[in-house]
Parts: C-alpha cells; structure tokens; sequence
C-alpha cells in the first residue's frame, strides 16, 4: 500500500484557510517551502489538516535525522515532563546537560582533550564559535566560503554568502569577515577542472594572506564540510585536509560547522571524518535535539576554556527537555545503525538519480556524501545556466503530488534530501518515483528532455 495518501488537493481548504490567517498575523519575512499545515507525524511521514498523508525529504531542514517523534526521544521527554523543564544552566546545573557534553566530546573529531558549550540554535553556536576562536587566538579575522551558510543572525550573516533573501537590506555587517571560493567544482571561481587543478582553490589562501588579510590576523576559517543552503556542494577529497594544514601552518583555527552534516546524515556521525580532517572546533545543532532546538560547540579543552567564568551561555541554552532528548538520539543513532542507514539511502539515491542525469539536459549535476545528495538543475547542460525557475516548478509538482522537499543553491536550482534517516525502503522508493516524475513533466515542458546522445 503506498505511504502518500491524498484526500484533497494540495494545499487543501484547512491549509489555505490556515494560511490566510497567516498571512494576516505573521509577517512575510518568515518564508514555507510549502503551503501545508501539518497536523501530525511519525517517521518519515507527516499528515496535513486536511488529512493528507504525505512523505518527508526535507525532515525539518535536516533536524530529524532520527525521524520525526521517534520512540526514544518521545520517552525520554515524557520522563522529563515529570521531573522539571527549566532551572537554566546558569543558575541551576543538571546532569543531563554535562552527559550531552560528555557524549559529545566522545564523538566529535577533534584531538585531543575536548570540552563542549550547549546553546539554542545553529546560529548561536556559530557566534559563540567564533567568540572562542578570536577569544583564544588573541586575532580578528574570519575566513568563510562563497556559497557558505552559517545562519542569520549578525555575524552568521556576515560569513554566510548568498544575498538574497539573507542579507540584502540587513547591512552593515560585523567587520573583519573575508570570503574566498570553496572547492565547488561544478562552478570553479577559477575555470580550473578537477583533478588537473591541483587544488587550486584550497591552496589559493596561500595567496589570501598576501593581497587580503594577513594570516597572523587571522583567528579562524569556517567552513561547511558540506555546503548546505549553499547546494550540497562537496569538495574534492584532498580540499579539508589541504585547507587544515596551510591553516594549522599558520596558527588559524578550523572551524567545522556541521550544524547540516552531522549526525550520521553523510553516512559517519560527522562528515568532518569523511572528508579527512579534524577540526578545532565543531559546531552542531538540528538533528541533535532530535526536533527539539539545541546546538553545541565542541572544541580543543584548551580553546574552549580561554573564555573566562560567566563569558558563554544563554538563559536557555542547553534546555532540560533539549538534552534528554539528544541522549536519546544518540542511542538511536547507535542501536539502529544510521551511518550504514545514510550511506544505503545514498545508494539507493544513487542509482535512480544516475539514470536521470544520463537521460536529462535538465539535470546538471548529482552530487553528495551518504543521505545529503542533491540534483543541480540547468537549463541546458552546454551553458549550465542554473534552472531555478524549474526547480521551484518541480518542489511545487513535489507537494503537491505528497513529497515534501526543499530548495537550495546560491542560484536556487538545486533539489536536496535530507529525509529522516529512519525512511523504509519502500517510502523512499515511493518519494524517488514522485520525484522522478517532477523531473520528467518540467523537463518535458521545456522541451529539455533529453536526446543525450547515448
Ligand atoms: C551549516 C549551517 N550552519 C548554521 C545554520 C543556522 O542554524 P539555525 O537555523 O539553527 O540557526 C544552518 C541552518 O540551516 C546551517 O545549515
């Protein structure tokens, strides 16, 4: 029997009187990726107000790793509902947040002894992050990415790249902040091809220090060892290890934000490892709390204690019912072996998505690492003029057909998945087939299905 299940039209008249009611309260600024209310889920399935079942690629921009009210977490809360919900660690300490830090610091990649900082969101962390590296290294700058994410409060909007909608009108932002090209091969900044650039883009820092920002001024590069909002881009194998030792040369911290990639999602618990190198800080939030918000900063033990007593936290960082939650998901990750899960549904991905870039001109590029995988859309594979019209053509044939997925990209053509890692095979098989046939009616209408030549 198949998982999507639709009784109206999608939105139905719930969501599109919910909607207009919306409209009226909350303000524009806050954007959906579809126009449906949810009502209740469980897994890899949601059901809207109207009582349409429908699957989920997008798991909450990748905060369900371990799906959506997954047993475990669901317990665990319940048995902290009876106990208390909030002291804040900065008044009254509780054993939860030290296990959550405990485990943590047994996890991440990073060597040596570590300590760990709990907060709200991916965002804080990056700031605190970045507190602790300038804090530490007695420097200013930070290097980001183009391309790059990393939130939206001030300094994350000062390191994340895309402008529209993040951060045009928002200026001026926090000074001291330099961007050089990530390892994007599709659209190399420098026209180079991999492998024949010899790493150009990693090395050409090198270059950075002498015609932008002196290296001894610089406190930290940031990175995304997966480029997430950006368009799930990921860089050849030798650009981490590259990059971490021209930084560790020169006395910069690397900042690994795996607020995206973590948690199992590239098929290891950090994607840091995949992509071989270890950080000196690690960022996290999303799937840590497993649909709760929490985030954390994990780091070197003598990094992460240069800030001095009452110089980090937050009233509500690191929320009693946030922590229970995250222990849960780490048994979860744990028992039911989501890293090999990742890499399988990468696979299973895999296998369809090759079929359609060999028979599609809309489809440029297929890209990933275990269950992040992406479709980058173009109009013609010739000039890879970025598809994003049809890209939003093809999310809205997704709902409205019972798939929840997200955009992403700089250019806003790419499709990622970021299902709960929990999908059945059969409910991703159902989801690749909706897919499929977006790809198939939008490439169709423009005429841009493929005679490839074989
Ligand atoms: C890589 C990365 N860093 C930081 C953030 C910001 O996290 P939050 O939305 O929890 O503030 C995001 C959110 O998508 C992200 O993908």
């Amino acid at each position: 029997m198949s998982s999507i299940q639709l009784r109206t039209s999608i939105p139905g008249p719930r969501s599109q009187a919910l909607m207009k009611r919306r409209n009226a309260a909350v303000v524009q600024g806050a954007f959906h990726a579809t126009p449906v209310f949810i009502d209740k889920a469980e897994g890899a399935l949601i059901e809207d107000v109207d009582g349409n079942r429908m699957i989920d690629f997008a798991g909450g921009i990748g905060c369900l790793n371990t799906g959506h009210r997954a047993p475990a977490v669901i317990a665990a809360l319940r048995r902290q509902l009876d106990r208390f919900l909030h002291t804040s660690f900065n008044v009254l300490p509780y054993e939860s947040y030290v296990a959550v830090c405990e485990k943590l610091n047994a996890m991440v990649p990073v060597r040596g002894p570590k300590k760990t900082l709990l907060v709200n969101s991916g965002a804080e962390a990056v700031e605190n992050a970045v507190k602790i590296a300038r804090c530490y290294t007695r420097r200013s700058a930070i290097i980001s990415f183009e391309d790059a994410f990393h939130g939206r409060t001030y300094m994350a909007m000062a390191l994340t790249s895309k402008t529209h909608p993040y951060k045009a009108g928002f200026e001026p932002f926090p000074s001291d902040v330099y961007r050089i090209p990530f390892g994007y091969c599709y659209r190399c900044s420098y026209s180079l091809t991999y492998p024949s650039c010899k790493l150009h883009c990693a090395k050409q820092i090198e270059d950075t220090f002498k015609r932008v920002v002196a290296a001894e001024s610089v406190a930290a590069v940031i990175a995304e060892p997966i480029m997430g909002e950006g368009g799930f881009i990921t860089p050849p194998a030798e650009f981490f290890p590259t990059l971490a030792e021209i930084c560790r040369r020169h006395g910069i911290l690397l900042i690994s934000d795996e607020v995206q990639t973590g948690f199992a999602r590239t098929g290891a618990l950090f994607a840091s490892e995949r992509l071989g190198f270890d950080p000196d800080l690690l960022v996290t939030a999303k799937s840590l709390g497993g649909g709760l918000p929490l985030a954390s900063v994990t780091g070197r033990a003598e990094i992460m204690d240069t800030p001095q007593v009452g110089q980090l936290g937050g009233t509500f960082a690191g929320n009693p019912a946030a922590c229970e939650a995250a222990l849960a998901v780490f048994d979860i990750i744990e028992k039911d072996n989501l890293c090999d899960r990742a890499k399988r549904l990468g696979e299973r991905f895999g296998k369809r998505a090759a079929k359609w870039q060999s028979q599609w001109d809309l489809v440029g590029e297929v890209r990933g690492l275990g269950a992040m995988q992406a479709i980058e859309l173009v109009r013609s594979r010739a000039t890879r003029q970025p598809a994003d019209a049809e890209t939003k053509e093809v999310s809205q044939y997704c709902y409205e057909h019972g798939l929840v997925t997200i955009t992403a990209g700089s250019y806003s053509n790419v499709i990622r998945l970021l299902m709960p890692l929990v999908i059945t095979d059969s409910q991703m098989d159902e989801g690749l087939d909706v897919l499929e046939a977006a790809l198939v009616q939008v490439a169709e209408k423009k005429g841009a299905l493929a005679a490839l030549p074989v």
